[in-house]
């Protein structure tokens, strides 16, 4: 095998290894969404859901409620949770997420605006 050659597939293998070892650590944003915000902002960001409506939480499909936020305060509400006095409304995930995690949220969260 030509040096060139060997040193594409050295280079290629490497690649591959950087892909495989980012997913193992982070998993998919819609994934993440799913498992952790779903149950109360809906699969669909509307918050329709059974607890969501109790909790009366925003449609994140509204463009006015889209306007009305952030990047950084949706940044701070995922890192940091919620709390009405010592009252959890919505809890802290930077023990569970890493910050990429969380980053990546902010630009879900952002996806369902119209
Ligand atoms: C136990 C139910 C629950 C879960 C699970 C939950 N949230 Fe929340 N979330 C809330 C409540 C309650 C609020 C505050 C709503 C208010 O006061 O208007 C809130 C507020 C927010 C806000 C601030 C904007 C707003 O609507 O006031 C964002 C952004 C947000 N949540 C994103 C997420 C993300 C991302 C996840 C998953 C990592 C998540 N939430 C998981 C209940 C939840």
């Amino acid at each position: 095998m030509k040096l060139r050659n060997r040193f594409t597939l050295l280079a290629l293998a490497l690649g591959l290894f950087g892909v495989l070892g980012a997913r193992s650590q982070i998993a998919p944003v819609s994934e993440n969404w799913e498992n952790h915000c779903a149950k109360c902002h809906g699969a669909d960001g509307k918050g329709a859901t059974k607890v969501g409506k109790k909790l009366k939480l925003k449609d994140y499909t509204d463009a006015a409620v889209q306007a009305a936020m952030t990047d950084e305060e949706i940044l701070k509400v995922i890192t940091e949770g919620i709390f009405e006095g010592e009252k959890e409304k919505m809890k802290a995930y930077k023990d569970e997420l890493s910050e990429a995690e969380i980053k990546e949220l902010v630009a879900y969260v952002r996806k369902f605006k119209p």
